[in-house]
């Protein structure tokens, strides 16, 4: 697969089937990651790998976080609950904050260049992948940084949820119809 197919073909993948991750591919996708390109070479990424008990306990985070966020919306907590639940790895990803402003953004760039590269990684390894920040993401809620023990100077940017695609999902898989890059760019 070229990088061009790659990207034209890569999708966001939100349900996977109950199959294992082997430990060799996640070491892949970490691996894909650290090679992405960052600023003095400050490699400002960690990543968190959620599996096992750990995997468990993520679980109950997410279904305080959103008991919490939803009260009136059981349904959408159930719902979103299953999806967590079937998700086989999460992958929490931090960006280092730095003594600067200028740095910490520049960090964070970084760290979205590393996991748009686990993504493309993921998918040449027939990996299903999706990059949440919103409500089983918990990127935006304190609990997240409990959960990872609360390391110093880092800041959550992506929960990342992988595993192999149900058959379902890779069929019903629709291109999303994007702007033509004609609307959004202005030749100076
Ligand atoms: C920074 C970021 C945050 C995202 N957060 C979520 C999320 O919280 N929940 C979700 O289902 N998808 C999330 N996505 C995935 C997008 O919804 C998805 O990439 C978008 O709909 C385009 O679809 P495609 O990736 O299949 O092309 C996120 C993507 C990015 C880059």
């Amino acid at each position: 697969m070229s990088i061009l197919e790659a990207l034209h073909s890569r999708r966001a993948v939100r349900n996977f089937d109950q199959r294992e991750v082997e430990q060799e591919k996640i070491q892949e996708l970490l691996k894909a990651a650290t090679l992405a390109p960052n600023d003095r070479m400050r490699e400002p990424w960690s990543f968190y790998v959620v599996q096992g008990e750990a995997k468990k306990r993520y679980e109950e985070v997410a279904y305080d976080y959103l008991q919490e966020r939803f009260p009136a919306k059981q349904k959408l907590v159930d719902s979103s609950m299953e999806v967590v639940k079937k998700t086989p790895v999460i992958i929490i990803v931090t960006s280092d904050i730095a003594s600067t402003e200028a740095d910490t953004k520049d960090n964070e760039y970084a760290v979205c260049c590393a996991i748009h590269s686990m993504w493309l990684a993921a998918q040449e390894l027939d990996l299903g992948f999706v990059w949440r920040t919103r409500g089983i993401g918990l990127v935006h809620d304190e609990r997240s940084y409990e959960f990872i023990g609360s390391p110093e100077g880092k800041k959550v940017v992506g929960t990342v949820c992988l595993g192999y695609p149900e058959a379902k999902e890779l069929e019903n898989m629709k291109e999303k119809k994007r702007t033509a890059f004609e609307e959004k760019t202005v030749w100076l």
